[in-house]
């Protein structure tokens, strides 16, 4: 819901109401009548629906609000009306003073509250929508037509929801009021103003440069998105994630490409997180985007001109400058659009590590849009990586298929005086026998940026193949914890997590990982009609004694120093036995209390 102090009503009509007061309209939405189910699930208190009409071969995204009477939010309406009318101050307006009055007056339950909260302090009937994370865009391109959104699985699609011209310009208006902006025949558009939540609205108003008004919406994730996140949902694979990581820690400058909104930004943020916890990272956005984990971060965000000249303005160049002289190891840029492109070249050439990204339609434009943004390629001798984030598609049957999104390229890059060397190493191969795809390990270890990896850790070729197939073993150890436990796969617990590696990079060994819980596992799996396995009585006995061993030990994990580090030998598993590796370290200072999530892990285990 929204803070209340930004109120303002969404629809209101010159009431038929008996009191003479203005009546509330709420609009409401339901499914089209013929609709064959592809998928269900539920946002605020709305069922959401994505399906078929009988007469048309595209999908269909359709709302389907709580069911309440005509009558009764009629009376609602008018109810909510005199209500608001009638309101002096802020206390007036609030949720309780609502639910008394609607009891007292014999009209509460649950779904008229819904319908009185979205229309005052929600989105009114954009509210199921707002609330779906499964959301990114949200557009409005005309009046008495479909709104489109688009879903992370689904790509663009047509809805349910329609608003008539008068609907669509309060409703436009609305949005505005939550920006803290308004538009009129004078003002008729905003371009990317904020509205709570930090999602992204532009709008036109009436027919000054449009047909009505419109509005496109760019959702902004609730939660951004980590690393874990990332390996649950495939998007990179383990093996990628540690070579990116260890180009990360060695200061290898990394340019993520895509197309918009193929997830650029959400892949710096979750990339960013694999810095050694005490560098200082030093971000230059145009809008708030990143959140990242980091102790040491120093934000910074552009500003608009400040008088009508436009003078006051501080643009990513500016920033950028600043940040150089700021003492940070990593520079992040959300992305680079033209001069500033030379800075962030400038600033990891001279020894910072840095990701940013690029406008791109497929790898083989990047250079060519580099060139475009005035830096040609002997400029960008600095940068090592190149990651290409884009969409695969997976056929879902009846010809239907979903949108999956996936790094399908990571290139080294390699520039010289006479020329550059671009040299694949991790790619996807689509078609019905594709998947992630990388050179042998062999190759990656002979190639550029294991020898600047080497270089900067001082490593041997040996010791780097076991930090690369360590790290790789850790990311799968994250991504199957998150698989038991998602609350891992949040900012805080990665970055606990990734400290941890940072301080005893074999840590993760000793936690077991849980088993997924069993709500869960009734949620995801439907009944099973396979035959039900069983297994000998000595087996059985075996695994509960490992289990209960396996708990002792944890009882025992002494905690050192910041985080949540746990010092403990490594074990090996043979033959389903654990083993100690290798001597216990000398006793840690007296523990700190555990963090929270260790010890539920440690209970759990
Ligand atoms: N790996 C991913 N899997 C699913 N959704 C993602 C992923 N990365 C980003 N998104 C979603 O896609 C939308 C666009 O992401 P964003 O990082 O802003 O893209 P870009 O910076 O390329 O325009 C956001 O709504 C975001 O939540
Ligand atoms: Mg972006």
């Amino acid at each position: 819901m929204l803070p209340k102090k930004r109120l303002t009503r969404m629809s209101r009509t010159k009431g038929d109401s008996s009191s003479g007061f203005i009546q509330i309209k709420f609009k409401r939405w339901s499914l089209p009548e013929k609709f064959e189910i592809i998928e269900k699930y539920k946002a605020a208190m709305s069922d959401i629906v994505i399906g078929r009409e009988p007469t048309s071969s595209m999908l269909k995204y359709a709302v389907q609000d709580p069911p309440v009477s005509d009558a009764d939010l009629e009376k609602l309406g008018a109810l909510a009306g005199e209500l608001i009318y009638t309101a002096r101050t802020q206390q007036d307006f609030a949720r309780e003073k609502f639910e008394e009055i609607l009891k007292k007056k014999n009209l509460y339950n649950p779904i008229l509250m819904h319908y009185i909260e979205r229309e005052l302090w929600g989105y009114g009937p954009l509210t199921a929508v707002m609330a779906d994370p499964k959301i990114e865009n949200i557009e409005c391109n005309k009046a008495d037509a479909p709104l489109t959104i688009t879903h992370t699985d689904y790509g663009r699609l047509d809805t349910n929801m329609v608003f008539t011209t008068d609907e669509l310009d309060r409703l436009v208006m609305r949005l505005a009021h939550l920006a803290g902006k308004s538009v009129s025949v004078f003002k008729p558009y905003l371009d990317g103003v904020t509205i709570p939540g930090g999602h992204r609205y532009t709008c036109t108003y009436r027919t000054e440069i449009s047909a009505s008004s419109t509005f496109a919406i760019r959702k902004f994730p609730e939660k951004p998105w980590t690393i874990t996140k990332l390996l649950v949902n495939d998007t990179i694979t383990p093996e990628m994630a540690a070579w990116i990581w260890l180009m990360v820690e060695t200061r290898q400058a990394i340019l993520v490409a895509g197309v918009m909104g193929s997830g650029k930004t959400s892949l710096i943020n979750a990339l960013s997180s694999f810095t050694p916890p005490h560098m200082k990272i030093g971000t230059a956005e145009d809008v708030p985007e990143f959140r990242l984990p980091h102790t040491y971060w120093l934000r910074y965000v552009i500003r608009d001109p400040q008088t009508i000249e436009g003078t006051g303005a501080v643009s990513i160049f500016d920033l950028l400058k600043l940040l150089l002289r700021s003492n940070v190891d990593y520079i992040m840029v959300n992305e680079i659009r033209g001069e500033d492109a030379k800075v962030w070249m400038q600033a990891v050439a001279t020894g910072h590590g840095g990701i940013t990204s690029i406008h791109a339609e497929n790898p083989e434009t990047v250079f060519a849009r580099l060139e475009q943004l005035g830096i040609p390629v002997a400029h960008v001798s600095a940068l090592r990586g190149i990651a290409f984030i884009g969409f695969i598609f997976q056929d879902i049957g009846k010809g239907y298929f979903k949108r999956l999104r996936r790094v399908k390229e990571f290139f080294e890059v390699n520039i010289r005086e006479d020329g550059k060397e671009v040299n694949r190493l991790f790619w996807y191969d689509t078609g019905p026998n594709g998947g992630p795809r990388s050179l042998s390990l062999d190759e990656l270890l002979a190639s550029n940026s294991a020898k600047l990896m080497m270089e900067y850790l001082g490593l041997s070729p040996d010791r780097l193949k076991e930090e690369y197939l360590n790290r790789i073993d850790f990311l799968k150890w994250l991504k199957d914890l998150a698989l038991a436990r998602p609350e891992t796969a949040e900012m805080e617990s990665v970055k606990q997590f990734i400290s941890n590696f940072y301080l005893d990079k074999k840590f993760y060994k000793a936690v077991p990982l849980p088993s997924a819980r069993p709500q869960e596992v009734v949620k995801k799996e439907p009944p099973s009609i396979k035959p039900k396995i069983t297994l000998p009585a000595e087996l059985v006995q075996e695994v509960a004694e490992e289990v209960k061993a396996e708990a002792k030990k944890l009882a025992d994990v002494k905690v050192v120093g910041m985080g949540d580090l746990i010092l403990r030998p490594p074990r090996v598993l043979k033959k389903g036995k654990i083993k100690e590796s290798r001597a216990v370290p000398p006793p840690p200072p007296p523990p700190p209390p555990l963090s929270g999530l260790v010890e539920k892990l440690k209970g759990e285990g």
